[in-house]
């Protein structure tokens, strides 16, 4: 299993390109499964879940092409995806594939309203608290399907067609709102959403099923309604940035010093995050590009924060910034009200000297003057690269075991951090 080599201590400069968004790709990949015809998906990121989610949808029967590099373009521009479902030769999507990575279930979606059947296996993905799916197919029920669980599997069904409904969310899902918008474009009827996700990966999704002939409207706000069409066309369609991966290389700026330009992405993807880092004293700035982020030449300032839904602070940051704040001048406070048990990274953060106190949901942090280098394990996505923040600033040498967590999430990471001075090394094996 690979390892990360990281030497603390070294203010990052340079210029840092923000990748595709993993989290809009995914879907997008999926989307592909609801036409007969080429769904083009350009700026799509290097990623182990992107690889994963090929071979998934490969076993539907999905050609996939990868695109040949275009006059001009380096390997660290994103890859452009030719995606064509003409026949679907399996609706099952088994549990060996869907275990390893939980967007996966959302096949489930395309795969019932084109085909009128899908079993889908229960998913796994990041082990951040019990992480159900009672919503998604409490939205595939209002759209009229038969639902039934057997053997860890669900098998979903509705022979005559999925119809339009009228879907209330109780607790806002990006997943769920995902396959509500994915199966409704299919159905007959029309579909309104309340209290739908409005994160900017839903918008990028709708964006692009509306390219393909489906008929959204209101996505990015609460209430999303959808027409709903006999059949989608193929489209072209470039992935957003990354507002994760944004957020991510904004906090280790800020938590290294020195002067970074994330090129390619928009500070309206992240605002709540930035305006966060402003506080802890980051300087940001947006440029014609990108983002540029400096620090306010003073101390790291403590923070109180809670996640919440888009427009509010990510869950997916949320161990990025405690990795910050451990070295904040004063005392921060993190609540965490998205996923239970998203506190893996204390730990090993604490093990490289933060001295943080868990109390149901809310992680206070101490700041601490220094932290000093010490083997650490990487458990999921976000916190394994919370780990990574905390490592370059901290004193002498930290080595991160289990890297595979942020091979599925972060394209070139080593390589994007040695860019702008880190003393950051993969060894494998
Ligand atoms: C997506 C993101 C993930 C992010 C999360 C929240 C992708 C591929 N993943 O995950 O990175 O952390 O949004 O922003 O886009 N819930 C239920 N029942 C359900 C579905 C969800 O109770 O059927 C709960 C979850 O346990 C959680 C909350 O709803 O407490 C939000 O989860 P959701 O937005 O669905 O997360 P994902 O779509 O899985």
């Amino acid at each position: 299993m690979d390892r990360i080599r990281i030497i603390g201590g070294h203010p990052l400069q340079g210029t840092i390109p923000i990748s595709g968004a993993k989290n809009a790709t995914l879907p997008l990949m999926i989307a592909s499964l609801l036409t007969q015809d080429t769904l083009v998906l350009e700026n799509v990121p290097r990623l182990a879940d992107v690889r994963l989610l090929q071979h998934i949808l490969g076993n539907h029967g999905v050609d996939i092409m990868i695109g040949g590099k275009r006059p001009g373009e380096s390997t660290h521009d994103g890859q452009t995806l030719h995606l064509s479902a003409g026949r679907i030769v399996d609706t099952t999507a088994p549990y060996d594939l869907v275990s390893r990575m939980r967007a996966s279930f959302w096949v489930i979606g395309p795969l019932l309203a084109r085909m009128g059947e899908a079993k889908v296996s229960m998913p796994g993905g990041c082990a951040i608290g019990t992480r159900p799916v009672d919503l998604l197919l409490m939205v595939l029920e209002r759209l009229g399907a038969e639902i039934a669980t057997d053997s860890g599997y669900v098998l979903a069904r509705a022979p005559k067609g999925l119809r339009g409904g009228s879907i209330v969310f109780p607790k806002v899902t990006v997943g769920g709102t995902h396959t509500a918008l994915m199966a409704a474009s299919l159905a007959n009827g029309t579909t309104v959403i309340d209290n739908a996700a409005r994160e900017p990966e839903i918008v990028d999704v709708a964006d692009c099923l509306n390219k393909m002939g489906a008929r959204i409207s209101g996505a990015g706000t609460s209430r999303i309604v959808i027409d709903g069409v006999p059949r989608l066309s193929g489209a072209r369609h470039r992935v957003l940035p990354d507002r994760i991966e944004t957020g991510t290389y904004a906090m280790a700026v800020a938590m290294t010093g020195g002067n970074v330009l994330l090129e390619n992405t928009r500070a309206d993807l992240l605002q709540a995050a930035l305006d966060v880092l402003t506080t802890a004293g980051a300087v940001v700035a947006e440029t014609n590009t990108g983002v540029r982020i400096s620090r306010n030449g003073h101390g790291i300032a403590p923070v109180t924060v809670t996640t919440a839904p888009f427009p509010g602070f990510p869950t997916d940051l949320q161990a990025q910034l405690m990795a910050l704040t451990s070295r904040a001048q004063g005392t921060s406070r993190i609540t965490e009200t998205i996923f239970e048990n998203r506190f893996m990274h204390v730990q090993e953060l604490v093990r490289l000297g933060a001295r943080i106190h868990l109390d149901g949901e809310t992680a206070t942090i101490e700041g601490v003057e220094k932290l000093k280098g010490a083997p650490v394990m990487a458990t999921d996505l976000r916190a394994s690269v919370s780990l990574v923040i905390a490592a370059l600033a901290a004193e002498g040498e930290t080595m991160v075991h289990r890297v595979y967590h942020l091979d599925r999430g972060f394209e070139r990471l080593e390589d994007k951090l040695v860019a702008c001075g880190a003393e950051i090394e993969r060894i494998s094996g």
